[in-house]
């Protein structure tokens, strides 16, 4: 039987609306799997008129009938993820369906200490962390220093906890002037949470591979976006995970032969929050508008996200490294009012003409975005139901990134609603 499973992720800097679609395929897929990143993403999923928020528990969480799997490449906070089932269960969402991996990494307080800690020290070179421990979790997790989900079990546990806790406080004492953490408050706060969840751990590689193989359709879902990947991000203005499409097997633990397709959410336009370059910026009017009517706050932090033009040489750069086979275009509704708009097919640096990302952050703030300007529309488009709905120069946007990028477009969506979400072609 062919496989149907599904890869989502952001081709952008996040925040493009994988929840959304990922709710939505949701719909009908059996299996929700969280491959990587942690409670740093603010997924938003609106359905029935109720919005949801979730950082950690997979997008799925909503469909009482889907499995919702945080797999080992993610790491997990546990006093979050247990009051985010919490606030699930009081707006009546079934929460029995999560199931968590036995070798996914915890987030501790020491990771949150120390990455406010290290984003002080960092001055004027700040990254604009969402200081909620991600970087240094993964950081202890290449180190060996990390703890697992599994270790929880471990009946040596808690000595070898306390000297990993004596390690980071002489860390935060010593080199950051901090404050020292108290073991058992720490120690007991873990365990409590872990009591909460036990139930809940397995081997999710397992139950993924089981998946797939018998036919079900399994969806796995990334998080942040393709430029803020470690490996091919716009480094150092970067996740610490690999948040391509290419990390679903290895963050889930499947042979990468099991996933069919690999889907890039991407906004109608851009918008980046933290530091960074970023080409097609409009650091005035025409930003601010699309801020506002895109409501571009972040929904973890409330920052303000910077806002830009459609960038399509950013998107192929994503296509390429993140191995992307469609993509899927949100918020179309949000250009709807603009008397032009652009999209970046250059850019220009030092003289030259380029059209791919530099390596270097120095060199990436000093590129110019040369762009294609089309016609804009005013019509309010939210309620539009197909392709041919959209008026001409709506369609002519969508069909220049398509010929810009080389790509299919699998679908666009006009609003926060599953209701607002149109596919123009299946997605296997
Ligand atoms: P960290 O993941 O908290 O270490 O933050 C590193 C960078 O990734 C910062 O620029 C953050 O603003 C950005 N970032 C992390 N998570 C998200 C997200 O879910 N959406 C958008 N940006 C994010």
């Amino acid at each position: 039987m062919k496989n149907k499973s599904l890869v989502i992720v952001g081709a952008q800097w996040g925040d493009e609306g994988k929840g959304k679609i990922t709710d939505y395929f949701a719909q009908k897929a059996k299996m929700v799997v969280r491959f990587s990143g942690g409670d740093n993403a603010g997924h938003i999923i609106v359905s029935e008129g109720v919005r949801h928020k979730v950082t950690i528990v997979p997008s799925g969480i909503l469909n009482p009938k889907v499995t919702n799997v945080i797999a080992n490449g993610a790491v997990i906070n546990l006093p979050r993820l247990v009051s985010e089932l919490e606030i699930l269960k009081k707006t009546g969402v079934e929460t029995k369906n999560l199931l968590i991996s036995n070798r996914a990494h915890v987030v501790l307080p020491y990771h949150i200490a120390i990455d406010e800690l290290q984003e002080n020290a960092r001055g004027k070179n700040k990254i604009g962390t969402t200081k909620r421990g991600i970087g240094p979790t993964y950081q202890d997790k290449v180190d060996r220093l990390g703890v697992r989900i599994c270790d929880l079990f471990d009946p040596n546990f808690k000595a070898r906890f306390a000297e990993i806790i004596e390690f980071k406080n002489r860390l935060i004492t010593k080199v950051y002037e901090g404050q020292a953490l108290d073991f058992e408050t720490i120690y007991q706060e873990l365990m409590s949470n872990f009591e909460k969840i036990k139930n809940q751990i397995v081997d999710t590689s397992l139950l993924i591979d089981t998946a797939i193989k018998s036919g079900e359709y399994v969806l796995f879902e990334g998080a942040q976006g393709a430029l803020l990947d470690i490996d091919h991000g716009t480094y150092p203005f970067v996740t610490s995970s690999n948040t391509s499409a290419n990390n679903a097997s290895l963050g889930s633990g499947i042979n990468h032969n099991l996933i069919t397709t690999a889907l890039g959410v991407v906004k109608a336009y851009c918008t980046r929050v933290g530091t960074g370059g970023f080409p097609t910026e409009q650091a005035n009017s025409i930003g601010e508008g699309i801020r506002k009517r895109g409501n571009e706050y972040g929904s973890n932090t409330g920052r303000p996200r910077r806002v830009g033009w459609f960038d399509a040489v950013a998107l192929n750069y994503a296509i390429r490294t993140t191995g992307l086979d469609k993509i899927f275009i949100t918020l179309l509704d949000v250009l709807s009012g603009e008397p032009v708009v652009k999209i970046c097919t250059s850019y220009s640096l030092d003289g030259k003409e380029i059209t791919t990302i530099p390596p270097l952050n120095a060199d990436y703030q000093n590129c110019q975005a040369n762009y294609i300007e089309m016609p804009g529309w005013n019509e309010d488009i939210t309620k539009v139901h197909s392709f041919k709905d959209l008026p001409i120069n709506a369609q002519n946007y969508l069909n220049k990134i398509k010929e810009l990028c080389n790509i299919d477009i699998l679908g666009f969506s006009v609003g926060p609603d599953r209701q607002q979400t149109i596919l123009l072609e299946p997605e296997f």
